[in-house]
């Protein structure tokens, strides 16, 4: 074998007229009348090599076998290609190698996938055989990416004298959070590990052993319903550091999350990240990860609505629930009563009733429910309210507090996707603050700890905890990008008395609370410094970086929807031997 020269999407005109060795994939062969052309690929692209029987004489044969996906040795003379036969679509389309020998290294079937970007194949072929899909240039670039936002975080840490520390895999199973992955073993019957969900409490007790400073860009496994912006197995870039306050957190944050814009994408942001509490997100957006790459903010019309004749809405307000509207500016016309009405099936999912709608128009409000609003002040009102002008289209929600937020952000979500109201490559970075520290979980008729039970309240008296803990606020804080929720952390609770009381809020016995955090509680009581931390969800902040629609599209190896590795076929069943061994037994459904 002779040594590579450099890559074939490298070629460039420093190689011209030099002898040059070439290693890659066959992208195709075309056969133009006893001159073969192959292109050649490899991870960096392509380069078009041709075989003529006055430079290559015994080997014409042989390249008539090529196939695609062979793959190929090719050493020959680097060429300029005539002007007619130039190719502006590709960087080395200037250039062809001029074939003098051919080694073939591997032959290849003809693949289930073709390796190009421009095709539509199902999911399930394409993650069946990952790695030829790995073969496509997207797909290749998107892992590439992936590495360039991990080498740039780390440096960044790294210059700021953080430290990396692994943190173990085979972990105390607690109930708190999403379900647990279970690894039995051999010399404990019946005990299992868990696989973390994250490193939360190493890392914390990494602050107690006096570290300061510790990072790990470190894998985490939950059980949980699959989404596209959701692994049973996931990274997180983790982060905790002692002594620092929760402004000076996010600020060094933001300046990492700066620099991967900028490394990944050549995106220079200069300014500070916008802040917003998690009220003011809910109240405008009607979501806790608000996508603010445009406006068309939900507008509180209760007070309006509790003076109004329409049934729907005046009854929505009396029974202690809203009403709100979001203002699509411009787009009436797009919108026929029938195409008005489907919008409906956009918000039924979160539990909407209906959706009303009305166009704004010279002579008043026009559409199903514009009957209702027919007087002037109401008119006056409403556009006013709603900043609406002629041409643009309002939509009305009526419901319990929940369902408006939910039904309407998602439905502004929708509209603003649908009608293009921002530009995709752009990077809407946004910080949500003030979280409530408890939520109230109505099935288990308990409360549960909003981010997670280790967070400190902005309140640190703790009667005044214990008498109202439904209004405390957490020292807790989720960094948006894009309306997705690329990362969370908070300034975590540092006092033995303290964590009791957390545990006693929700709903745990002393025993109880002791036996699944006992070893955090003691290491409470020697010289715990104060400490926070946060963690990005790495493969969401590079799925958003590679405009992608999906995580599994910068995961080198997913798992499908359904939480399964079809290319090695796990999870499966196991041998009688190996659960004997385990002390396991499995129950057969009948189905
Ligand atoms: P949290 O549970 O918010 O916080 O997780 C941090 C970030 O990880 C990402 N993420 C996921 N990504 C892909 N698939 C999943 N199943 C998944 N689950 C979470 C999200 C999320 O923002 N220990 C705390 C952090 C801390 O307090 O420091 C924690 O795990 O982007
Ligand atoms: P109805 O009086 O049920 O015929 O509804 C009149 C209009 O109000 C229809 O366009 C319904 O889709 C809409 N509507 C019904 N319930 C609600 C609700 N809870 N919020 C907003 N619009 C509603």
């Amino acid at each position: 074998m002779k040594k590579r020269t450099t890559y074939a999407g490298l070629i460039n005109e420093s190689y011209v007229d030099k002898e040059v060795t070439l290693k890659g994939w066959v992208q195709k062969r075309r056969d133009l009348g006893g001159v073969i052309f192959i292109d050649l690929r490899d991870r960096e692209g392509f380069c078009q090599v041709v075989f003529n029987a006055q430079y290559i004489p015994e080997q014409m044969d042989e390249a008539d076998q090529l196939r695609s996906e062979y793959v190929v040795e090719v050493t020959g003379t680097l060429k300029r290609r005539v002007a007619e036969q130039v190719n502006p679509k590709i960087p080395t389309g200037e250039f062809e190698l001029l074939a003098t020998e051919l080694t073939v290294l591997a032959k290849s079937k003809t693949p289930p996938i073709y390796v190009e970007d421009s095709i539509e194949t199902d999911e399930e072929v394409r993650l069946r055989n990952r790695f030829i899909d790995l073969r496509r240039p997207k797909m290749f670039n998107n892992i590439r990416l992936r590495h360039q936002v991990t080498q740039t975080i780390r440096q960044f840490l790294n210059n700021l004298d953080f430290i990396d520390v692994e943190t173990p895999y085979l972990t105390k199973s607690t109930p708190e959070g999403a379900r647990d992955y279970l690894v039995p073993t051999r010399n404990n019957a019946g005990h299992f590990f868990a696989l973390p969900q994250s490193p939360q409490l190493f890392k914390q007790l990494l602050m107690g052993a006096g570290m300061d400073r510790y990072y790990q860009i470190v894998r985490c496994f939950r059980d949980e319903d699959l989404r596209g912006d959701r692994q049973p197995e996931f990274t997180q870039v983790d982060i905790e550091t002692s002594f620092l306050t929760q402004a000076e957190i996010q600020e060094f944050t933001e300046d990492m999350l700066k620099a991967v814009a900028k490394a990944a994408r050549g995106i220079e942001i200069t300014e500070d990240f916008p802040v917003m509490t998690y009220q003011e997100a809910i109240d405008q957006y009607g979501s806790d990860k608000p996508d603010i790459r445009f406006e068309m903010k939900l507008v509180d019309l209760s007070d309006f609505a509790k003076t109004t004749d329409f049934g729907v809405f005046k009854g929505a307000v009396d029974n202690g629930g809203q009403v709100k509207a979001i203002n699509l500016k411009g787009h009436a016309d797009d919108y026929t009563r029938k195409t008005a009405d489907e919008l409906y099936n956009v918000v039924k999912p979160y539990g909407a009733k209906g959706l009303a709608w009305t166009k704004v128009s010279e002579d008043g409000f026009n559409g199903p429910i514009a009957k209702f609003f027919s007087s002037e002040e109401d008119y006056n009102y409403l556009t006013n309210a709603l900043d609406a002008k002629v041409g643009d289209i309002i939509f009305f929600m009526a419901d319990s507090t929940k369902v408006v937020a939910d039904s309407l952000g998602a439905l502004r979500l929708h509209l603003g996707s649908k009608h293009e109201l921002y530009d995709p490559s752009q990077l809407a970075f946004l910080w949500v603050v003030d979280w409530p520290l408890l939520e109230y979980d109505e099935d288990n008729k308990r409360y549960v700890a909003m981010h997670h039970p280790f967070t400190s309240p902005q309140n640190s008296d703790i009667s005044e905890l214990s008498n109202n803990p439904a209004d405390a606020l957490a020292n807790a804080y989720d960094i948006v990008l894009n309306g997705y929720e690329i990362g969370g952390g908070s300034i975590r609770i540092h006092t033995r008395e303290m964590q009791e009381q957390m545990f006693d809020l929700l709903g745990f016995t002393k025993e109880e609370a002791y036996g699944q955090f006992g070893f955090l509680l003691d290491a409470l009581d020697y010289g715990f410094p104060p400490h926070g931390g946060i963690a990005l969800g790495l493969d969401r902040l590079v799925m958003i970086l590679a405009q992608e629609p999906n995580i599994r599209e910068v995961i080198a190896f997913p798992k499908t929807g359904r939480g399964l590795d079809l290319m090695s076929q796990a999870p499966s069943r196991v041998s009688n031997d190996q659960l004997r061994e385990l002390n396991i037994s499995v129950k057969e459904s009948k189905k």
